[in-house]
């Protein structure tokens, strides 16, 4: 039986790690070819390396969602390689649950820089490749963060998700009026089980106190799984969303719903 994305070429940002690799080796197993681009090339090139080892079609390449020289040859290499690009997964990001009243500038324009500049890019120069290839799916990768705020996740986190929501929104209609064939979704995913979550509690007095207190806070009483959000993305990667644009996808245990 054919895959659900069987022949689509998609390329995955942050993709060594947490949903981004899950949402690779999730469209891998539905017939996709992968480019993992993540700024750890090692880790990058173990998650391609497994995926291969299924028989699968994988390619690992080191993009820094920031660096438009990275994006520039991250989308040639992935036509090079593979001969197109139908999908692009932006879901490279950074967390920091510093204060607002604590932030630095510096840090403030970092934040938004992996989360919101690297998106711009990666929508600026994945929809060129899209064109060529006469149409594709971009999904973003927000947050809850991106849609009702959140002390925890502090402002930045919240402001640079935020963007990514409304930028989804815009650059959904640009491509609908530009008739590029090209749809644009968000994806907001909840708290999830992954390095980054794990890394937000280990910096907190009480870890295990926080931990339990964010599980709580999830409406389903639990943390989301990697491959939550890699089933999502992969609906939207696919032509079963062919009407599907400019839309936000909550996977959240209800998070936002209250
Ligand atoms: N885990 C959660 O609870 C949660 C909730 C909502 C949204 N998100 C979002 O989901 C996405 C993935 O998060 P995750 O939990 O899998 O995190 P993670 O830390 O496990 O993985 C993030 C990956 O992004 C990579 N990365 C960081 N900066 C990069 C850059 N400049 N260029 C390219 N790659 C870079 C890292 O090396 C890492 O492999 C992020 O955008 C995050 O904000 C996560």
């Amino acid at each position: 039986m054919a895959g659900r994305v069987a022949g689509k070429v998609a390329l995955v940002t942050g993709a060594a790690s947490g949903l981004g690799k899950a949402t690779a080796e999730r469209l891998a197993e539905e017939g996709a070819a992968v480019v993992i681009g993540d700024i750890r090339v090692e880790a990058a090139q173990e998650a391609a390396a497994a995926i291969s080892a299924h028989g699968q079609r994988a390619q690992a390449l080191k993009l820094d969602v920031t660096s438009e020289a990275d994006w520039i040859a991250a989308v040639a290499a992935a036509e090079q390689t593979f001969g197109k690009l139908d999908v692009l997964v932006n879901n490279a990001g950074t967390a920091d649950g510093t204060w607002v009243h604590k932030l630095t500038l510096e840090r403030w324009r970092q934040i938004h820089a992996i989360n919101l500049d690297g998106v711009f890019l990666g929508i600026k120069y994945g929809a060129e490749a899209m064109k060529r290839a006469g149409g594709g799916s971009i999904v973003n990768i927000s947050s809850v963060a991106g849609i009702v705020g959140i002390a925890e996740a502090a402002s930045a986190y919240c402001s640079s998700k935020g963007g990514v929501t409304q930028l989804t929104k815009a650059t959904a209609l640009e491509f609908a009026l530009l008739k590029t064939n090209i749809r644009v979704n968000s994806v907001h995913p909840g708290y999830m089980d992954t390095p980054m979550l794990q890394g937000v509690i280990a910096a907190y007095r009480e870890p295990e106190e926080a931990r339990a207190r964010l599980t709580a806070s999830e409406p389903l009483g639990h943390l989301g799984e990697p491959r939550d959000i890699a089933n999502a993305v992969l609906y939207l990667a696919s032509d079963e969303s062919k009407f599907v644009t400019g839309a936000q996808m909550v996977v959240d245990g209800g998070f936002a719903a209250r």
